[in-house]
């Protein structure tokens, strides 16, 4: 698998560095508050349970799934809830956990989304933000990591389903989608 890698961006050491951070500040920040972590399956979920971890108050888990880029590698700007919350989310103070903000199309449908239940706050956290190719203004309250416009594979993000299990983060080569 990582010889389909043309560059390898993030190994793990800086990941698990960056995810302790996160989690640290979230800890501080959300003393004493009803939390809530909703994670976007399916790429979210090497970030949820690492940065769950490193999380010392109390807090609950949720996913949701919704519609991806399938096997293309352009999003289709379109959402589509395939999985949606379990839990009651009013006046609990929710983040989202999600593995990348590319066009920010997602992230807005979900916030707006979510928004109609009456959370007491409703932040997101990003593992990675590719900004150079953003279309919804959106705020990102936790960001990892700046990467570039490349299709990015590992640590839960996959291409056609494969290179999730990848423990670090790289640019995919072209080869392996363009044909
Ligand atoms: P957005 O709606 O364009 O921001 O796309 C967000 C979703 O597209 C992410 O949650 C990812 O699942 C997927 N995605 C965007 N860029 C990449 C990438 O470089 N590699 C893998 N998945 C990506
Ligand atoms: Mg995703």
């Amino acid at each position: 698998m990582i010889e389909d890698l043309k560059e390898i961006l993030l190994d793990e050491k800086e990941i698990r560095a960056k995810v302790k951070k996160i989690g640290e500040e979230i800890s501080r920040e959300y003393k004493g508050k009803d939390l809530v972590l909703i994670g976007i399956l399916k790429g979210s979920v090497m970030f949820m349970a690492d940065l769950m971890k490193e999380i010392t108050i109390p807090c609950s888990m949720d996913f949701m799934a919704v519609s991806s880029y399938g096997s293309s590698t352009k999003s289709s700007g379109v959402v589509k809830i395939i999985k949606d919350l379990d839990v009651e989310i009013r006046d609990k103070h929710v983040l989202i956990v999600e593995d990348i903000i590319d066009t920010g199309i997602t992230l807005k449908y979900l916030i707006e989304y979510l928004k109609t239940r009456k959370p007491a706050s409703l932040e997101i956290a990003c593992l990675l933000n590719k900004p150079e190719r953003r279309k919804a203004e959106i705020d990102v309250k936790y960001i990892g990591f700046q990467v570039p416009d490349y299709f990015i594979v590992g640590y839960g993000l996959d291409y056609d389903e494969i290179y999730r299990n990848l423990p670090c983060i790289g640019i995919l080569k072209e080869e392996i989608y363009n044909n």
